[in-house]
């Protein structure tokens, strides 16, 4: 039995005071937004309830699938690392990015440079997709962040990305391991085109040629499952979770994370999904469970 932890979107708050030299292009829209909005959503002691609450179920390793920055000021890139670290160890936990953390252009760097060891493959090998082995699961690490205009926040994975998906998929499907990929964007959104994962239907694609056992997703701050088509008339589970921060009583689902109980062989999988969320009193508590394979 493998337990993997997945929470997504952490936004850490508070937002690090910009130097006026920082807040040039998309920044200056998000920063407006921060302000007015998200600085209200985003509760740094449901967060804190929440990493406390994944530490004390023991998971053998936690997924990260991005957003931990905000308007990806320089700032925000050391926090994100001590947050991490506070997570767990770089080999303890996966991390992939979201838009908010490739904000801006120069992000990418920022984001390779104070938080690459948790994005890298088993070699220490930087660049998506990536993947990495812990037991009998392959975890698969997928970018979508992109650096677009204000008032977008949509996703890119790109051709040559999308191919050596494919190939790494055709290639762990022929191991005796439990595919998990890992991606910001959903593949299946009811959001708006101004946040849609752009190339989501050649994802869909890749999927429904060389298969996925789960595929674990952030960026609508939902809790969300949407069946995809696999080979052979399997179906892979698409699961999103909502904001690790969300503050109760928001217009969207309060903070949660999920629990994947995994077990069995390639022959016949069984994994079973346990939500857990902060409730109105700031408490954790089981929210759903349910059988997603086996
Ligand atoms: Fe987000």
């Amino acid at each position: 039995m493998f337990t993997l932890a997945h929470l997504s979107d952490p936004h850490l708050a508070p937002l690090p005071s910009p130097h006026w030299s920082e807040l040039i292009g998309k920044r200056v829209t998000g920063y407006i937004n921060w302000q007015q909005k998200r600085r209200f959503i985003h509760d740094p002691a449901a967060l804190a309830a929440i990493v406390a609450d994944i530490k004390a179920q023991k998971p053998d390793h936690i997924a990260v699938t991005g957003d931990i920055a905000n308007i990806a000021l320089p700032a925000e890139f050391p926090r994100g690392r001590d947050w991490l670290e506070g997570l767990g160890s770089a080999h303890d936990v996966t991390l992939v990015p979201g838009n908010h953390d490739i904000y801006v252009r120069e992000a990418a760097s920022f984001a390779g440079r104070q938080w690459g060891e948790y994005m890298c493959d088993d070699d220490g090998v930087s660049g998506f997709p990536f993947v990495r082995r812990r037991g009998n699961i392959a975890l698969i690490g997928l970018s979508t962040g992109v650096p677009t205009a204000p008032f977008l926040a949509t996703g890119w994975l790109g051709t040559e990305q999308l191919a050596e998906l494919a190939a790494m998929l055709n290639k762990l499907k022929t191991e005796n391991v439990f595919r998990v990929v890992l991606i910001h964007h959903p593949p299946i959104s009811q959001s708006g085109r101004q946040k849609q994962l752009l190339d989501a239907p050649v994802l869909k694609r890749v999927i429904a040629a060389h298969g996925a056992d789960l595929l674990l997703h952030g960026h609508d701050h939902l809790n969300m499952i949407n069946w995809l088509v696999g080979p052979n008339a399997t179906r892979v589970p698409a699961v999103g979770v909502p904001s690790a921060s969300a503050r109760p009583g928001g217009d969207k689902n309060s903070a949660a994370y999920n629990l994947y109980r995994i077990d069995g062989t390639s022959s016949a999988w069984s994994c079973e999904l346990i939500s857990r969320g902060v409730g109105p009193s700031g408490e954790v508590a089981q929210r759903q469970r349910l059988m997603l394979s086996g």
